[in-house]
């Protein structure tokens, strides 16, 4: 049906009209926010919505509950309803490590008389239990899970979550009740928290606080503009004798899926228990890469039939249990906060904590960034304090505990002058970094001696902080071009150093002359640069001596790189100190140079990116391979990428490959490609 303006419609018509229109929304409301999947635009859906709005807007009469302009409506309350719950909402009993698992599964495993039977994995989302009832497809209920046994009535809140479906599609049960976790994004959370932090509101602790206290808001105005979602993770009760429920977990949650409920696509069903520990080991490692936040993985036997008869352990049911991860977040009391000096400079204030163990580690220091953060989330020395640490990530404290003040808390003070050399400190133009501006202070020699040696650097193993302190303090090395000048007899003779090491680390140095060009250029240390960047500069520069002819005008065609960045390269390049620094590099035989992309080449045309370890070459190589086959390299996978080559443990291109369909070769496939060209990809 074309589109009538509005006021020309006859209520017949509206009606009709209405009608489309809904489920046109629904459909792509669905996609968008249930699959994650959209096939319209933004402006499109505005269009659809609007569309909608007038005509409710000339026919009230014609509003329905259910209709998708009805998800914010309701008027604050003063207090939620009680709601009480017909099945009780149960806990997990909690596993912390492979013996806990084995002790479950034998558990059960004795009462069901086998070993065999299969289990449902699914993600521990960290987030608010909630269930939600539905009547003739229509959401008409929504409670928190409050003490399992009654919640509150948060219906109007939930209503406006958009992967909540208000009408559901299929042929769902007449009456029954889903049950699923709602939580925060990462990425929402960390926008949510700027927001505030520009309006002075205090900030939220984590996803999750931030999520429960969305839920829990009196007006749903307010729940309506925070970046909610849901996974529904379980069936809670059926009232229609007419349908089949199926008995198996893992089935249970493909058939809500059908209704349109959104489901956690990572579920699966496991026939032995190897493979849920294989699962489980997957999920931490994929717990970082992920938007949302997970405290564990959840098991269920997966035939429902059991439930019932494997009953519960006062509030916990034996056919499930929660392996649970480290927790990444603790509290503990900052005892004071110190300030590291960078390689660049720059003064970076870090806090010295109580000790406790987050993550899996033992933390008693962690970053606060710089002086702003630390106003921004007015934390204090003396403070209660939120740790943070996920994985290799350096630990970082989130937020005070306000309520645990005792009045003795001191504001902190960034100093007037370096720590290390006492020179007065600088403050850059956005007065966001205050940094040390003399480049001979020890503390930024000993630092970017450190970072020169680092692996992604010029990768010399042995060279850590201590003997970077060692070198320094013995005068041998001022400058990172000293390195190449030392002999395997003066290394010997450094404290704590013996013949074998002292030669070793003599051989690594040598050894570190020839890598790629991008890597040596990120080893310097210039402000701004990092891999990425070294390597757009490196490809446009060629050489050593092409960054030392480098012009300012230059520096800006470079496409992804800043105005700010080839600023900040420009003023490196200039400076003769640095400029002796690459000189006497180039004498010591540090040189490499970089070859462009080969034109007419094999792979000339194509763009490809590299994921994952290779066995047969390191990362570098590889791409070096692919630009002299005459290969774009990328970065990161986009539309435009042709191929992306997958080693182990590939990281998140893969998926972002995977969702936007670029195909994917594992490392065979690409050495037939840089032997055979584009051949070797067979027909497709
Ligand atoms: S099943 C008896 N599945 O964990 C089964 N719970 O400690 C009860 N949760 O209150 C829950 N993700 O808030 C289940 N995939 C999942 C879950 C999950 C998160 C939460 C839920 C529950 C708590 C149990």
């Amino acid at each position: 049906m074309t589109a009538k303006p509005v006021n020309e419609l006859s209520i017949y018509e509206a009606r009709q009209r209405a009608e489309e229109l809904r489920s046109l929304i629904n459909y792509h409301n669905y996609r968008y926010y249930v699959l994650d999947s959209p096939e319209i635009s933004d402006a499109e859906y505005d269009e659809l919505m609007n569309e909608l709005r007038a005509i409710e807007a000339r026919f009230p009469e014609l509003i329905t509950p259910d209709s998708p302009t009805q998800r914010v409506g309701a008027a604050p309350v003063e207090t939620f309803g009680v709601v009480e719950h017909r099945i009780p909402l149960l806990s997990l009993s909690n596993c912390f490590d492979d013996d806990d698992l084995r002790a479950w599964h034998r558990r059960i495993a004795e009462r069901m008389g086998t070993e065999e039977f299969a289990i449902t994995t699914e993600p521990k989302i960290d987030g608010l239990a909630v269930a939600l009832v539905y009547e003739d497809g229509r959401f008409v209920q929504g409670a928190t899970r409050g003490d399992g046994y009654r919640g509150e009535n948060v219906t109007a809140n939930l209503r406006t979550i958009k992967a909540i479906p208000l009408a559901l599609q299929g042929k769902p049960p007449r009456r029954f009740e889903v049950r699923g976790e709602v939580y925060m994004t990462r990425s929402g959370f960390e926008a949510l928290n700027n927001e505030r932090a520009e309006q002075g509101l205090p900030l939220f602790a984590n996803p999750r606080n931030a999520a429960a206290g969305s839920v829990r808001q009196l007006d749903p105005n307010v729940t309506a503009k925070r970046p909610l979602s849901i996974f529904i993770y379980q069936l809670g009760w059926v009232d229609d004798d007419s349908v089949a429920v199926p008995t198996s977990q893992y089935e249970i949650l493909q058939w809500l899926k059908e209704f349109g409920f959104r489901v956690n696509p990572e579920a699966r069903r496991h026939e032995r228990l190897d493979e849920v520990r294989e699962r489980i080991r997957w999920w931490g490692e994929q717990r970082e890469r992920l938007d949302y936040d997970i405290d564990g993985v959840v098991l269920k036997v997966d035939d429902t039939t059991w439930w019932e008869r494997l009953g519960a352990v006062g509030r916990e049911p034996r056919w499930a249990t929660a392996y649970k991860f480290p927790p990444q977040q603790r509290t503990t009391k900052l005892l004071d906060i110190r300030v590291n000096v960078g390689r660049t400079g720059a003064l970076v204030p870090y806090a010295v904590l109580e000790p406790v163990v987050v993550g899996g580690a033992r933390v008693s220091q962690a970053t606060l960034h710089n002086e702003q953060d630390i106003r921004r989330k007015d934390i204090r020395i003396g403070d209660t304090v939120i740790v943070q640490r996920a994985g290799e990530v350096i630990p970082q404290v989130v937020a005070p505990v306000v309520s645990l003040r005792t009045g003795q808390e001191r504001i902190f003070q960034m100093p007037d002058r370096c720590p290390a050399c006492g020179t007065p400190v600088a403050r850059d133009p956005e007065q966001v970094a205050v940094y040390c501006p003399n480049s001979r202070c020890p503390a930024q020699r000993i630092r970017l001696l450190e970072h020169f040696a680092g692996r992604e650097m010029m990768d010399i193993d042995g060279l850590g902080e201590r003997t970077a302190i060692l070198l320094h303090e013995s005068g041998l090395v001022e400058d990172v071009a000293d390195l190449y000048k030392l002999t395997p007899e003066q290394l010997e003779k450094l404290p704590r150093m013996g013949k074998k090491s002292a030669q070793k680390l003599y051989d690594q140095i040598q050894g570190s002359k020839s890598r790629p060009l991008e890597n040596v250029i990120f080893a310097l240390g210039i402000r701004h640069v990092g891999l990425e960047t070294a390597r757009l500069l490196a490809e446009h520069v060629g050489s050593l001596e092409g960054l030392l002819r480098v012009t300012p005008g230059e520096l800006q065609q470079i496409e992804g790189i800043g105005p700010v960045v080839a600023q900040s390269i420009a003023d490196w390049v200039s400076r003769p100190e640095n400029q002796r620094t690459i000189r006497e590099l180039i004498a010591a035989g540090v040189n490499p140079t970089r070859a462009a992309p080969r034109a007419g080449g094999p792979l000339e045309g194509m763009t490809i990116v590299v994921t994952g370890r290779l066995a047969s070459m390191s990362r570098s190589e590889a791409e070096e391979r692919l630009r002299q086959a005459g290969a774009k390299v990328g970065s990161s996978v986009t539309r435009n990428t042709t191929l992306l080559v997958v080693g182990e443990d590939p990281g998140s291109k893969l998926q972002r490959a995977q969702e936007l369909g670029v195909r994917t070769i594992d490392e065979e496939t690409f050495l037939r490609l840089l032997r055979e060209g584009p051949s070797a990809l067979g027909g497709s």
